[in-house]
């Protein structure tokens, strides 16, 4: 299974923050943002990984992260986004990367507490189709909502004024080779976007999407109110476990 985290975007929910960098370099308490969903990859056994960014600073990312050696790998792949056209739209540039094998992407600025490890044995053994993370939390209108029917999900909302559930989708996804074709047959969105929802209603309506609900604490670090939270997040898990800090930092 390959790797992809998706770090482009302009960041401007964060605006001035993101002015002069991208906002997966950000802090989240003691380590850029991008720090850790590389690390979600490579803990869960994911090596081969490419890093989607963009915008004006993304010379940066290679200078944090170089080839990756701080993190146990031997290569790092990236690819550049140009402009803001979409989560789908950062995805469909990593095809050639792909080659044809089962992916599991992650949003750059999603942090979780435990790892994604037991999801990727589960969707090794699907085989097929693609998989989403579900997690329940207070705001569920500010994501992608289940709308669940007997517990299927029978459709995403995006960002939904009445949230269908009281579940979030995740920004950690997996998907075989056929995501591509899906993603070409997709329509831009009013905002302008390839959307990722769009593509997971896909393996919805083919009846080839399965979730899980996540166990322990996840969020995205995205807007001002979001990035606190992350770093609280943090900090108090490192307090309860000092361990959980990393080499590189
Ligand atoms: O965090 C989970 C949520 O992420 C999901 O529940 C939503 O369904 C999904 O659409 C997404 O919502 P956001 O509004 O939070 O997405 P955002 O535009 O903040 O983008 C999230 C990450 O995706 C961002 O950190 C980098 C990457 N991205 C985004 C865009 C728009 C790209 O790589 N390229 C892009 O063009």
């Amino acid at each position: 299974m390959k790797g992809i985290i998706l770090a482009g975007g302009l960041g401007t929910r964060l605006w001035p923050l993101t002015k002069v960098t991208n906002k997966h370099l950000l802090p989240v308490y003691n380590k850029p943002m991008i720090f850790y969903p590389l690390e979600m990859l490579v803990n869960a056994g994911i090596q081969d990984i490419m890093v989607v960014t963009g915008g004006n600073n993304a010379g940066d990312f290679l200078r944090l992260l170089g080839n990756g050696k701080n993190f146990g790998l031997r290569h790092l792949h990236y690819a550049y986004q140009e402009g803001e056209g979409g989560i789908a739209e950062a995805l469909s540039l990593t095809e050639d990367f792909a080659d044809d094998q089962p992916l599991c992407v992650v949003l750059g600025d999603n942090i979780l507490e435990n790892s994604i490890g037991p999801y990727v044995e589960k969707f090794q053994r699907q085989g097929s189709g693609a998989k989403i993370l579900l997690k329940s939390v207070p705001d569920p209108q500010r994501f992608g909502v289940p709308e669940l029917s007997e517990e299927r999900v029978v459709k995403i909302h995006e960002k939904p004024q009445v949230a269908p559930s009281k579940y979030a989708v995740t920004g950690v996804y997996w998907y075989d080779h056929r995501v591509f074709d899906v993603i070409r047959s997709v329509e831009r969105s009013r905002r302008g976007e390839l959307e990722i929802t769009d593509v997971n209603n896909c393996y919805i309506e083919w009846g080839e999407m399965t979730y899980d609900i996540l166990e322990g604490w996840w969020t995205d670090a995205g807007t001002l109110d979001s990035l606190l939270h992350a770093n609280n997040l943090v900090a108090q898990a490192m307090s309860e476990q000092p361990s959980l800090e990393s080499e590189g930092s």
